[in-house]
């Protein structure tokens, strides 16, 4: 099987051309100013993935609010203030050809409490973990806010020269716990029916669009399901799909977890799942025929020959690597062009199975690489496990 397919430019329903098929998903860096300002290190890692050969480049999550953060140092897009420093990042990142796209959030009740005394949510519905504070419900004046502030943030993208925005709608961040039942329990316009419950996130959507005009691509990254029971479900996910398909996206990237069951990064799937590589791939195949949206799937891909076969089986149109983009920067050129075939990245297991099971290793190890890379040293493969694990909880590996 060749890697052609891989490599076929692709149109967008607003005309813009994608010069190939391998996106780089959202990876939140943490290498921000402390006050969310795209930093040198920023410009740095994006030089290097601006050169690594990939479609389209989504940024790690960019918050709508400074009040709550998903995690330190994320950028920030809430007003002009930095307009020049993501023009700047956007030059880099664009500097071949790549598309770079800014991804948009607002953590909701995912956000840690050393960062967020005060989170908000749909509802009040707490994180199951001492780490989180419980979230208040939003007012409904702070939903028609936040709802403005995700359109600000889409107007900065496109001024700044990005070729595109995406919604986060995944993961369990605030648009995800719109969606889901466990976590949205309103009784408003906002909640109850799965049309209510997803207002929010089609608010969202013509909010930008009005913002960014009918020429700018704008996309959503949305989840499978939550994997959680009670959450939100497949069927559901099918129908809110098909509400955004209604309105016209122009990619709609498929996921799937939250940080209580981290699906998205293969934690807990069955072997067989994560030897097929592609884990929410019977899901998409499903999506395709219901809708007429540019799809992109993410999670588990590594062998060119799997993701070349899912483009010329037309089951998607785009591959989205994440973990791979922290390791090997080149690898969207280097699949392309056969010179990888495998971008296998390190299992990250400690042998501990209270701390393998949870895959909480996963996001420090692959942002401790982009660390590396913000200043300017290669990514390092063999960066011990246990190193990440002392620096992220304070403490000693067991013995
Ligand atoms: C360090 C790190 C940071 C991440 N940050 C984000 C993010 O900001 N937004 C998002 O949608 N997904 C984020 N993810 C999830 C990835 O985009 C992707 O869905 C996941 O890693 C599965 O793809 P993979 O198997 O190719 O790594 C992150 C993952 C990692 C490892």
């Amino acid at each position: 099987m060749s890697n052609n397919a891989l490599s076929q430019s692709f149109k967008l329903p607003t005309g813009v051309t994608v010069k190939n098929r391998i996106a780089k998903s959202a990876l939140s860096e943490g290498i921000a100013e402390a006050n969310g300002r795209p930093s040198e290190a920023l410009f740095n890692l994006y030089d290097q993935w601006g050169q690594g050969g990939a479609g389209i480049l989504f940024t790690g999550n960019v918050m709508v609010d400074k009040a709550h953060l998903v995690n330190a140092n994320v950028m920030i897009a809430e007003d002009e203030a930095f307009l020049a420093d993501y023009t700047t990042m956007t030059n880099k990142a664009q500097a071949s050809g790549s598309h770079l796209w800014m991804q948009i959030n607002h953590p909701g009740r995912q956000s840690p409490k050393y960062l967020d005394q005060a989170p908000v949510s749909a509802s009040n519905v707490g994180m199951p973990s001492s780490l989180y504070i419980q979230p208040r419900p939003l007012t409904e004046d702070e939903i028609y806010d936040l709802i403005e502030r995700y359109g600000t943030a889409a107007l900065i993208a496109k001024k700044s020269g990005m070729k595109g925005a995406q919604i986060h709608g995944a993961h369990g961040y605030l648009v995800s716990q719109f969606l889901s039942p466990l976590t949205n329990l309103r009784k408003d316009k906002w909640g109850g029916s799965l049309e209510n419950r997803a207002r929010f996130v089609l608010e969202i959507y013509r909010n930008m669009r009005k913002k960014v005009g009918a020429d700018f691509p704008l996309g959503i990254k949305i989840n499978s399901a939550d994997f959680q029971r009670g959450a939100f479900t497949e069927e559901e996910s099918m129908e809110v799909i098909q509400m955004l398909d209604a309105e016209g996206m122009d990619l709609i990237e498929v996921s799937g977890g939250t940080y209580e069951r981290a699906a998205m990064v293969g934690t807990q799937q069955k072997e067989s799942t994560k030897k097929r590589e592609a884990y929410f791939i019977d899901f998409i195949v499903k999506v395709r025929e219901k809708v007429k949206s540019p799809l992109m799937l993410t999670g588990g891909f590594r062998t060119a020959e799997t993701m070349a076969k899912a483009i010329e089986n037309k089951e998607l149109d785009f591959v989205g690597l994440g973990r791979p983009f922290c390791v090997f920067p080149n690898v969207a050129k280097d699949l392309i062009s056969g010179a990888m075939t495998d971008c296998t990245v390190p299992d990250l297991l400690t042998g501990v199975d209270k701390i393998d099971m949870t895959g909480m290793l996963q996001t420090p190890w692959h942002q401790f690489q982009l660390v590396r890379m913000g200043k300017g040293l290669p990514p390092d493969p063999n960066m011990d496990v246990w190193y990440v694990y002392e620096k992220v909880t304070g403490r000693k590996r067991p013995v």
